[in-house]
This record gives C-alpha cells, structure tokens and sequence, in this order.
C-alpha cells in the first residue's frame, strides 16, 4: 500500500488504549502502530483513572465508547478480562495481555521475526510466502524460565506448532508444572537447559515475574546458575541459536548483557516487527467494523 494512503487508512478513527498493568514496549508500539494509520489514541492507565477509585471495567469500558472510542486495547490482570469487555462494549477488542492467561500481538511478532531471521538463514524454504502449516516444519523453538507465569509462553505454545514448528518447554518444577505439556501438540518440557539448547533453532528467554509469584520461593541462585542463558552455555551447546526475550529483561538473571546484546540476539527486532503486527491487527479490527456497521445500517433502511 503506498505509505500515504496507509498514513490516512484510520485517519480520525479512535482507539483507547486501556492499561491496568504497566507496559513500555506494547504500549508504546500499540500507540505508534494506531497514529501511524492516522487514528487518534488516548491513553488511559489503572493509576491515573477512575479505575483507581474502584470503578469497574465494565463501566469503564461502556465510558469509552460513550466518548467514541471504536477499538479498545486492553492490558489486564485477570485471565479472561478482553472477553469480558468486549460482552459489555461490543467493540473490537485487541488483547495486550490477560493475566497469565495469552498475549497474542507478542506471539504473532515472535513469529514474524523468527520468520525474516530464519529466512534470512535460508533454514526456512520461502518464509515470507503465504503462511501455510508447513512454514515452521523442523524448526526447535526452546522456551525458558517462568513458564507457570507467562502468558507470552502459553500463546507462542499456540501459535508455533500449528505452523510446524516443535516447542520446547524448559524451567525448574516450580515455574513449569509436568503437565504444561499438556497445552497442545507440538510442545514437550525439558527440566535441563543444556539438553533444551542442544538442538534448538530459537530459544525465547523469559523473565521470572516476581509480581505474580504469589508466595512462591525461588532460590535465585540456583536457578541463575541451572537456568541463565550466559555466553559460555550459548558457546557450547548453542552458537547458532537465535536469542529471543518478550522484554522486560533482567540483565544477569535469565540473561546476561554479553547475550542480549550479542550477535546471536533478535531482541530488537521483537520490538521493530511489533509495530507491523499492530498495525496489521488494529487496520483489521476497525475496518471490518465499519464494514459491520454500513451491513446494519444497509438492513434497517
Ligand atoms: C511480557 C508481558 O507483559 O507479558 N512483556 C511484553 O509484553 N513484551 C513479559 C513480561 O512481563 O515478563
């Protein structure tokens, strides 16, 4: 599409970005994505809102379409929240992460970059070709650290297999039950990092999400020294492995500097290839809207 028309496809169409969770990367990628079609964003976060004087989202939710909100994306706490708002507003609504349950944008650029990355290694035959379930066959993606937690980890699991790809479950009993496997074909869990990195093609490193640890004890120590992807681990049993993180990372504990910023690490890309998604995502959501409204409009006359 010629970059005018697409910096004019949502030209004065609004869209509200609700945050009951703190974001830098998805948020500010969802923001630029909206503005980068021309949409108006407004911005509202759980500690500047009336969502801090106990108002529901519901009521939230129905405020904002009163305001003329068209499309709400929403960060949550709760499992389930998007469902919930999109019963009470009948808007589109795109999930930018629901408690522990999936975050579905991550996914979707998780796989756009390990698409290019690939391709670009010629590993996959014709990547950037119409996706077809087939894409990712033979392609060992190893998923590490605090699986229990993230939903990142549960929508890659989703998403991954069903383009071919094999997923590799990888974390201490703690942060990754025996039955996480259980999540979908394609997935399998590996207790032992060296063993998970020995045939993986990608490996997606995970921050341990402290706030959602609810009482559960960690040895740090042992598991920085079991589970950190440091350069020595990654020269022996992985040099070629592509380096994924969802961010925000903790730089010397799953991951150390050397990694993340080292030539193996496609963690900036993760960022650039978000952009694209919501674009991709926000221009549908809000197109087949109008197109369902003018379609009621054309009933009712
Ligand atoms: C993740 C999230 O919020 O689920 N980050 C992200 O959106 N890129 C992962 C995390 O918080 O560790």
């Amino acid at each position: 599409m010629p970059p005018l028309r697409r910096s004019r496809l949502l030209a004065k169409r609004r869209v509200a970005l609700l945050f009951y969770e703190s974001s830098t990367r998805t948020r500010t990628s969802f923001e630029l994505a909206a503005k980068s079609l021309g949409a108006d964003t407004v911005l509202v976060s759980a500690l500047s809102s009336s969502i801090e004087k106990g108002e529901s989202l519901k009521d939230t939710g129905i405020t904002l379409r009163s305001l003329g909100a068209e499309c709400i994306i929403l960060r949550h706490p709760n499992s389930g929240a998007p469902y919930l708002l999109a019963r009470s507003t009948g808007l589109p609504i795109l999930n930018a992460g629901d408690g522990t349950h999936e975050h579905p944008t991550q996914a979707l650029l998780d796989l756009r970059t390990i698409l290019f990355r690939l391709s670009a290694r010629n590993r996959l035959s014709d990547a950037i070709a119409p996706l077809n379930s087939g894409v990712l066959r033979g392609v060992r993606i190893a998923i590490v650290g605090d699986i229990l937690h993230s939903r990142v980890a549960r929508s890659n699991a989703l998403l991954l297999p069903r383009l071919g790809a094999q997923v590799i479950f990888c974390g201490p009993k703690e942060l990754l039950p025996d039955n996480a496997a259980g999540i979908g074909p394609g997935v399998s869990v590996e207790r032992t990092l060296e063993h998970a990195l020995a045939n993986a093609d990608v490996v997606m490193m995970l921050r341990i999400q402290r706030e959602r640890l609810a009482g559960l004890q960690l040895d740090l120590e042992d598991y920085t020294a079991r589970y950190q992807l440091n350069p020595e681990r990654l020269a022996r049993h992985a040099p070629d492995v592509l380096v994924m993180h969802p961010g925000p990372m903790i730089r010397g504990l799953e991951i150390t500097s050397e990694v993340a910023d080292g030539p193996n690490s496609a963690i900036m890309d993760q960022v650039q290839h978000g952009t694209a998604i919501r674009m991709a995502l926000l221009s549908r959501a809000l197109q087949s809207r109008l197109a369902n409204t003018s379609k009621e409009k054309q009933k009712r006359s």
